[in-house]
């Protein structure tokens, strides 16, 4: 399993990053993206008055193939708008044993909705079994939860889930009259790397959640899209949520920035993944399988009792990285490029030279 839970870089080495390979979430706003927000036409989002974040809304709206959509503060803000407008006290939501919704954002939906999760056996290409879906639907049955909601994710743990597994788990949820809702936080990773128009890639699911602050590069933000109805009651959890801002178009201006600059070019971080796998295997003691690779996360396992001093030396030499073991994920982005892996791999040797 893999929790979010990591220890937090050393400060203390107070070396400036010149890689941080700990997540997409490290980069920071280009100039371009810089020049747009500063040009934002703003207004008041909770008057729904701010041009940009309608622009942003419409957008992603259409991107996504959905009727309608809504600019929030994060991904976890998103998913969690997204279940409390699906589901009411006592209902459930199945989802996988290991996705971010069950493990890593607090268990919001039961703390602030009396959501139950249902967890299902993620398979070991990240999706859900069909099958499994329908032994973990409850019977209407008082001695149980309603069962209401699936959630999805893709991509998982840098796997691009195929089209067909995600149509295959909707379809089957849909069979059992469930709502189908995915948290896209890396969504367009495994549209890029599958050749999957994000529309095509929803179809059969009612709602989504993608994050802009990760590969896409912002600074801040999500959008949650789904039906005019959904988006409807979404926007009263967001306030209930706390997460009505007012001059956002500074934030929104990024996230159009974003969609119209970053997307295609998540390929490229994608081979540098594989350039950073294909490098890393031939250094002794490490564990790593490049023709796993299929997004922007390299998984790679290192020896017992290494992670920590590897994490400081690295940190001396102003690398970023988290200290997981057995496996440590690598993660590459805007600002992680070929020379960045480059250097990366030598200070790696030197390591375990
Ligand atoms: C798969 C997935 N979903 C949701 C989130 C939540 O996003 P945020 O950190 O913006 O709340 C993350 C964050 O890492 C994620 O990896």
């Amino acid at each position: 399993m893999h929790y979010a839970g990591r220890p937090k870089s050393d400060a203390s080495a107070n070396v400036p990053a010149r890689v941080d390979m700990r997540s997409d979430t490290v980069t920071r706003p280009s100039d371009g993206m810089r020049a747009a927000m500063a040009a934002a036409d703003v207004g008041d989002d909770v008057y729904g008055d701010d041009p940009t974040v309608n622009a942003l809304q419409d957008k992603a709206a259409k991107l996504l193939g959905k009727e309608a959509a809504l600019f929030v503060s994060s991904g976890t803000q998103s998913n969690l708008c997204a279940m409390l407008a699906h589901c009411q006290r006592g209902e459930e939501i199945l989802t996988g044993h290991d996705y971010h919704v069950f493990i890593d954002e607090a268990g919001g939906a039961s703390v602030l909705g009396g959501i139950m999760f249902a967890p299902i056996q993620t398979a070991a290409d990240g999706g859900l079994d069909p099958d499994a879906i329908s032994r973990t639907v409850k019977p209407d049955d008082e001695h149980c939860a309603i069962s209401r909601l699936l959630t999805l994710e893709n991509s998982w743990h840098g796997q691009a889930i195929p089209l067909e597994r995600i149509n295959a788990a909707a379809r089957r949820a849909h069979d059992h009259g469930l709502i189908v809702h995915m948290d896209g936080a890396r969504l367009m990773n495994a549209c890029v790397k599958l050749g999957v128009s994000a529309a095509e890639m929803l179809a059969e699911v009612d709602s989504v959640s993608l994050c802009l602050s990760k590969g896409l590069g912002t600074p801040a933000g999500s959008v949650l899209a789904g039906s005019k109805a959904m988006i409807r009651k979404a926007h009263r959890a967001r306030k209930l949520l706390g997460g009505g801002m007012r001059q956002i178009g500074v934030l929104a201006a990024a996230g159009v920035y974003a969609l119209d600059h970053n997307i295609e070019r998540l390929a490229d971080d994608h081979a540098n993944a594989l350039r950073l796998a294909e490098a890393l295997q031939g250094i002794p003691g490490l564990q790593v399988a490049p023709d796993e690779v299929q997004t922007n996360m390299v998984f790679v396992g290192v020896p017992e009792g290494s992670s920590a001093p590897l994490q400081t030396h690295l940190l001396e030499r102003g690398i970023y990285i988290n200290r997981d073991e057995p496996t440590i994920r690598l993660v590459t982005h805007l600002d992680c490029g070929a020379d960045e892996v480059d250097l990366f791999v030598a200070e790696m040797k030197g390591f375990f030279a």
